[in-house]
């Protein structure tokens, strides 16, 4: 299907959605959000696509944010409707396969709300992160406060929320916020090597982990290890589970299928 801000590559089991208004710094309009969740509709379907990956076209931004002209003349009833609608950062948050935000630049407001609902970040050495909305008058309405609070702590968060500021990627790496930090000239391809790495491991179990990992911020520890039990023991029911297993004891690598 031809998308209008975003474009859509394969590279062997990994899918790149690329984010495409380099000119308004990737900034996410309501159509990149509808485009967005139909791409990733698309990709739940392939079979062949085991990983996502998420970037920004151009050099200098991943996403700079909300599209602010959209914020002109919208009422409180209208924004929290967009809000409530399937917007980009849910639907990567429940996607059933791992996401990658591949962060090349500017990663502000909702682009950093964009690539905390993701499962993974790595970003160049020139990425810059905020939650610029304080400037604007506003708060972050697109889980910026609860997200990143849960990945990198209160006080760091708060920090970034109420001022606003941006922090660099080495401040971003030391904040749990990325998990690595390359080169630009060679964040595609360590990137790809991951996510490549990742889509080779069984199907099923790397949605049921991503399922359990995302619990943990979201329940007590008992429901959490329950919710963990149950997942565990659902592998059990799955061929790939029985590859795994045989392909161990017959020292030879897995071929797993997803079934
Ligand atoms: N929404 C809409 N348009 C945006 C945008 C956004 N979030 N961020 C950048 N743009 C547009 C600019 O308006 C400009 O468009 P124009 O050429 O038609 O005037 C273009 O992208 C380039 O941005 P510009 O500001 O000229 O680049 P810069 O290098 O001087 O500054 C930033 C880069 C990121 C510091 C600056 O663009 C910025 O502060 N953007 C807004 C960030 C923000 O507050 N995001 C959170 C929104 S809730």
């Amino acid at each position: 299907m031809p998308y209008e801000t975003i474009t859509l590559e394969k590279e062997g089991k990994v899918a790149v959605i690329t984010i495409n208004r380099p000119d308004k710094l990737n900034a996410l309009s309501s159509t990149v959000h509808v485009e967005g969740v139909a791409a990733l509709d698309e990709l739940r379907r392939d079979d062949g696509v085991r990983v996502v990956v998420i970037t920004g076209s151009g050099e200098k931004a991943f996403i700079a944010g909300a599209d602010i002209s959209e914020f002109e003349g919208k009422t409180p009833v209208t924004q929290r409707a967009v809000f409530q609608e399937r917007t980009l950062f849910n639907t990567i948050d429940t996607f059933p396969k791992p996401v990658i935000a591949m962060v090349n630049g500017f990663c502000l407001g909702g682009g950093n709300e964009l690539a905390l609902a993701c499962d993974l970040r790595i970003c160049s050495e020139n990425a810059k992160f905020s939650q610029p909305e304080i400037n604007l008058g506003i708060i972050p309405g697109g889980g910026g406060s609860q997200r990143l609070t849960r990945l990198v702590g209160e006080g760091r968060s708060m920090e970034m929320i109420l001022t606003g500021d941006m922090i660099d990627a080495d401040t971003a790496y030391r904040f749990g916020l990325v998990n690595h930090v390359y080169p630009a000239a060679e964040l595609r391809a360590k990137t790809m090597e991951l996510a490549s790495k990742i889509a080779e491991k069984a199907p099923i179990a790397l949605q049921l982990a991503k399922e359990a990992v995302k619990f943990a911020s979201r329940s007590n520890l008992d429901e959490g290890l329950r919710r963990e039990v149950d997942l565990f023991a659902i592998c059990f029911s799955t061929e790939d589970k029985r590859e795994g297993v045989s392909a161990f004891l017959e020292k030879r690598k897995p071929e797993f299928k997803g079934i």
